[in-house]
């Protein structure tokens, strides 16, 4: 990757129906307010919800992409959260007009001969259209479905009505959940999926240390924890397109620095995790922060999320 990710924008959409899928998580179904079709996504795709307080929450859509008048999304009650108050407490109705954010797609499915998704509770969301895809495109799949209880398992249902070979850990039902053990047998050709709290993903990580480069993607709902690591307390960043030089101090971010100045750089989540922040690096080495890029798109240099990363060198050079 090196060209930045798209611009955003937003679009008026009518929310028609609230489903309950298991205990504590919520579908939402939206429409266009005049009934025609939405923009198109991409199976891994997510859309930005701006909330009445002016909050924006990111989703990934779990509908199916080839329904384009329509989007769902699952929301799952977080204690003390403010997307649980508006949508679980009843402030959120259908029938109501939100503001959604053009699809975007950090986690792009891509073409494999097997694969194996990996999900933590509602983090089986983004990989529902991947399982949808891989059984239209006839390719053999498996999910692991990680739950408190069976019965908490979202969309196991229409997970198992999609073909694949499905399987659930309940982790109070049973034993203790052995990631390695699960993914020792993989075929050598699978492309592993996962997406879930953090413990799940770090185990699978671990696991999987030793698969080759690219075979396995994962998607944070939230920023991972990194450990403080050497970078540069203040540095500079030059805009090559105006010819300006900016100043980033310990304790701001270059996202904010940049505003400062009036540049209006787009962001959402600000936590590194949603790419709305994106820009291509031209010069200087990145202290990476976010929860989005590869191992090798963090190597390439080129493009960093401007609200979390930070430089390495005195000095990055950004195509702004
Ligand atoms: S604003 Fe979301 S990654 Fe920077």
């Amino acid at each position: 990757m090196s060209e930045p990710r798209a611009t955003v924008t937003t679009f008026p959409a009518l929310l028609r129906r609230m489903t309950y899928e298991a205990p504590g998580v919520l579908s939402l179904d939206f429409e266009a307010e005049d009934g025609r079709e939405l923009p198109p996504f991409e199976p891994g795709s997510h859309i930005d919800l701006h909330l009445p307080d002016g909050t924006i929450r990111q989703y990934s859509l779990c509908g199916d992409p080839a329904a384009r008048g329509h989007y769902r999304i699952a929301v799952r009650d977080v204690k003390g959260g403010r997307a649980s108050r508006f949508i679980h407490r009843g402030e959120l109705r259908p029938g109501v007009t939100v503001t959604l954010g053009v699809p975007r797609n950090n986690f792009a499915f891509e073409p494999a001969s097997n694969y194996l998704f990996v999900a933590g509770g509602i983090g089986i969301t983004p990989l529902l259209p991947m399982m949808r895809a891989a059984s239209a495109a006839g390719t053999s799949w498996s999910l692991l479905l990680c739950a408190p209880r069976t019965a908490d398992a979202p969309f196991l249902r229409e997970a198992r009505a999609l073909g694949g070979e499905v399987s659930v850990h309940a982790s109070t039902e049973g034993t203790r959940l052995d990631v390695a053990a699960h993914l020792r047998d993989a075929r050598p050709d699978t492309l592993l999926y996962c997406c879930g709290p953090e413990a799940l993903m770090l185990a699978v990580e671990q696991a999987t240390a030793c698969w080759p480069q690219g075979s396995v993607r994962f998607e944070w709902f939230t920023a991972r924890a990194r450990p403080e690591g050497e970078t540069a307390d203040t540095f500079e960043v030059e805009c090559a397109q105006r010819g300006l030089t900016l100043t980033v101090p310990s304790g701001r971010s270059i996202l904010q620095v940049l505003n400062d100045a009036g540049l209006d750089v787009p962001c959402s989540c600000e936590q590194g995790i949603c790419g709305t922040c994106e820009v291509a690096v031209l010069e200087g080495e990145v202290d990476h922060r976010d929860s989005i890029l590869s191992a090798a798109e963090r190597a390439s240099n080129s493009t960093m999320m401007c609200c979390v990363s930070r430089a390495k060198s005195p000095r990055l050079v950004l195509d702004l």
